[in-house]
């Protein structure tokens, strides 16, 4: 049972942001004999999970990767249906995510994906972020390298203005600029399906995070398999450069 495993946990030593590269739908099913769409719902009731189970130990922050910049290089059929179900899924959870003090924000790039939000979403989201409890990011259209970009462009224009000088510019500026301004930077990522890179998720913020990887797919993955994840964490040592 993974409430066991939850006693586990040294609230001492929490993580206090984990980001997960949610992976592996397409594959679970054609494992499972069913077409890639039906992958997808059953990629959302695992979200839902981790989300209840994030709640449950306290997490503070979990941002999870939803569609990307390059998802858009997917069938225009895959790619309609997947912003669909996102949107769609929030609109069913979203009361009742509110109700238990999550705070809920949108990461990414508003480039070709504004109109595509709905607006009720958008609004209930405002009306989370005075909710003090999990802090979830959904990443949405969400690039690494295009992150950076827009923050550099800020940045640039600030510089045009006068408002600041060149040699002003340091490491908690950029952060600052980032759509994650004012938030840890993850201590733990997890990946999903047995692949193991970044795939240009949060490249910036994750220089010092942690990699936890499993070979079961999205669908699959478990609360109990969540937890474990962060009770392997708990073992590591952190030096951050230092000895
Ligand atoms: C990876 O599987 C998953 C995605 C690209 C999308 C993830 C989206 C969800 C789980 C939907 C719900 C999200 C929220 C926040 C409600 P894949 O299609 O890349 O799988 P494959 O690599 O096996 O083909």
């Amino acid at each position: 049972m993974y409430k066991k495993l939850i006693s586990q946990i040294d609230k001492e030593q929490m993580p206090e942001h984990i980001a997960i590269i949610m992976d592996g739908n397409g594959r679970w099913a054609e494992k499972n004999s069913k077409n890639r769409i039906k992958g997808h719902k059953e990629g959302v009731k695992a979200v839902r999970r981790i989300v209840e189970t994030a709640v449950e130990i306290d997490l503070n922050y979990l941002t999870v990767y939803a569609f990307s910049t390059e998802n858009w290089r997917r069938s225009k059929h895959e790619v309609n249906y997947l912003l669909k179900l996102i949107m769609n899924s929030l609109i069913d959870e979203i009361d009742e995510l509110t109700k238990n003090n999550v705070n809920i924000r949108f990461i990414g790039s508003q480039q070709e994906i504004e109109k595509r939000y709905n607006k009720k979403v958008i609004e209930t989201c405002k009306r989370s972020w005075n909710n003090n409890g999990l802090h979830l990011n959904v990443a949405m259209n969400y690039g690494g390298r295009r992150e950076l970009i827009e923050s550099f462009q800020k940045i640039a224009n600030n510089i045009q203005t006068g408002e600041i000088d060149i040699d002003e510019i340091s490491e908690k500026m950029v952060s600052d600029s980032l759509y994650t301004a004012g938030m840890p930077d993850p201590d733990l990522v997890i990946r999903t399906s047995g692949e193991e890179r970044l795939s240009n998720f949060l490249i910036w913020q994750t220089a010092y995070s942690e990699f936890w990887f499993t070979k079961t797919l999205w669908p699959d993955f478990s609360r109990k398999e969540f937890i474990k994840s962060i009770l392997d964490f708990q073992k590591r040592k952190r030096r951050f450069g230092a000895r």
